[in-house]
């Protein structure tokens, strides 16, 4: 799969980690930075992730900053991205099964990088329910963005 990523100054740590446990599965993985730990704005980095999901280059994304706030309330502005905040395994499942979240976003001062893969991992591995309701629900979201 093609996923894109993206961090503040506080989570670079974490994206290196995620970085290679999923270039090791076999995904493709686009940086679209920072990768210091020099202050910067998380919405320059979480944007360009976002944009390049909303495009259709990568099939998901994933952000990060410190708390991981910041960098969901930013990619949640574009347009047809559904991105779920997520600090354990049961929101990140039922953010797939229920609302087909394109993005994860985490914070890298909040979890443990045990706790972040196994979040990444359930994520990236849970489909979404396809039951009529939920997809009825996607459709409004949709609809509110277009309005
Ligand atoms: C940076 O200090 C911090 O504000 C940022 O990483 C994030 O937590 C914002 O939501």
């Amino acid at each position: 799969m093609k996923i894109g990523i993206a961090c503040d100054h506080g989570a670079v740590e974490f994206k290196e980690i995620i970085k290679a446990m999923l270039s090791e599965q076999g995904h493709e993985i686009n940086d679209y930075g920072t990768n210091s730990s020099e202050s910067c704005d998380y919405p320059d980095f979480a944007y360009q992730c976002a944009q390049s999901v909303a495009q259709g280059i990568n099939e998901r994304g994933i952000v990060l900053c410190g708390s991981g706030i910041g960098v969901s309330i930013t990619a949640n502005k574009v347009k047809g991205i559904r991105c779920a905040l997520c600090s354990e395994t049961t929101s990140a499942r039922l953010s797939r099964e229920h609302n087909d979240a394109n993005m994860l976003a985490m914070g890298q001062r909040l979890i443990g990088a045990e706790a972040m893969k196994d979040i990444v991992n359930v994520w990236l591995n849970t489909p979404f329910s396809q039951s009529k309701r939920h997809q009825r629900r996607i459709e409004k979201i949709a609809a509110i963005e277009e309005s």
